[in-house]
């Protein structure tokens, strides 16, 4: 019997996934066609490192994923680790939408065992495809002690994010990815892990969730018409992450519909068009009812709402809000 680790890797599509018509044009691809069995077994290294077995779950461009998907994934993930047979999870996606899908496993999943996510900037046949070292890093880093107890990793290019914080900064580079502004979590030679585990510990039951309520992040540019806000509330929002300039500024004209949105009951976040640095509190969330969402990007606190909405708990986003 092999005493190997026993790791599920849960395919969802992606570029990592992906094939271009030419190798020497990686820009021009489809996502999510090489299926799970597949990618393993480009990586025939992978067989010293664990006994693998592959599922694929989607096989989608992570900019066609929502939150069914990511209840889904959620629910394929905790089912997977409750099984006595299986010692860690690694899933396969695309670097569009991680941090979304990566933050939401992070509130759906309560394990000690390892939750390791991974994806490619580049399709899996283009010359120098990442995808490849990136799953062999992700189950190297599945299988390591130190990994245990530190929620949803995420791995590329050589690093290792938490899930918590994590955002894609760049369109075409191989190290596309930041964590919030205490960096990333560690690196893939060892594997170390250079960060303690995140605080922040599973707060919903996937299974107790079919949809989730619509919140929409609006991008607030130099004379913006505030008509944005008043359109995405007309469009069924029930809660709003304004993308603001700098530091979370409110533009003089967005005050008004701000403050009577606010008054309604519709909670506004306050974070950055910024790619990087965090959003702190200011006396205009006093003013105005806005919350600021700290070290999340706005792709995350738009998660961390839609599910403080679901649940109907305004103590839930405080607490997502303020862990470190
Ligand atoms: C995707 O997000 O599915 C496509 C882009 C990528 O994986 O890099």
């Amino acid at each position: 019997m092999s005493a190997l680790p026993r790791i599920l890797v849960i395919a969802t599509g992606g570029t990592i996934a992906g094939l271009a018509p030419s190798p020497a044009e990686p820009g021009v691809y489809a996502a999510g066609v090489v299926d799970a069995p597949a990618l393993l077994a480009a990586v025939p290294a992978l067989g010293e490192l664990a006994e693998l077995r592959a599922e694929q779950l989607f096989a989608l461009d992570s900019s066609d994923l929502g939150p069914a998907h990511w209840i889904a994934l959620a629910c394929r993930v905790r089912l997977a680790l409750s099984d006595p047979e299986l010692d860690a999870v690694v899933v396969t996606h695309g670097t569009d939408t991680l941090e979304e899908s990566a933050y939401f496993l992070q509130l759906a999943v309560d394990t000690v065992k390892p939750v390791v996510m991974t994806a490619a900037m580049r399709p899996a046949n283009a010359l120098s495809a990442d995808g490849p070292a990136n799953l062999y890093d992700a189950v190297s880093l599945a299988t390591a002690p130190g990994s245990a107890s530190h929620g949803v990793l995420v791995t590329l290019g050589g690093t290792i994010f938490h899930a918590v914080g994590l955002r894609k900064l760049h369109t075409g580079r191989l190290d596309a990815f930041a964590g919030d502004r205490r960096g990333p979590a560690g690196s893939t030679n060892g594997p170390e892990l250079f960060r303690p585990p995140p605080a922040q510990r599973a707060l919903v039951d996937p299974a107790a969730l079919t949809e989730l309520p619509m919140v929409e992040i609006l991008h607030v540019a130099a004379g913006s018409s505030p008509a944005l806000l008043e359109a995405a509330l007309q469009a069924g929002a029930r809660g709003l992450v304004l993308a603001l300039p700098g530091n979370g500024t409110v533009p003089q004209a967005w005050r008004g519909p701000i403050a009577r949105a606010t008054a309604a009951g519709i909670p506004v976040m306050r974070a950055s068009r910024c790619g990087s640095g965090a959003v702190g509190r200011h006396p205009d969330d006093a003013a105005l009812g806005t919350l600021a969402v700290g070290d999340l990007p706005a792709s995350q606190a738009r998660v961390a709402l839609m599910l403080a909405l679901a649940r109907q708990q305004p103590a839930l986003l405080r607490q997502l809000l303020a862990a470190p």
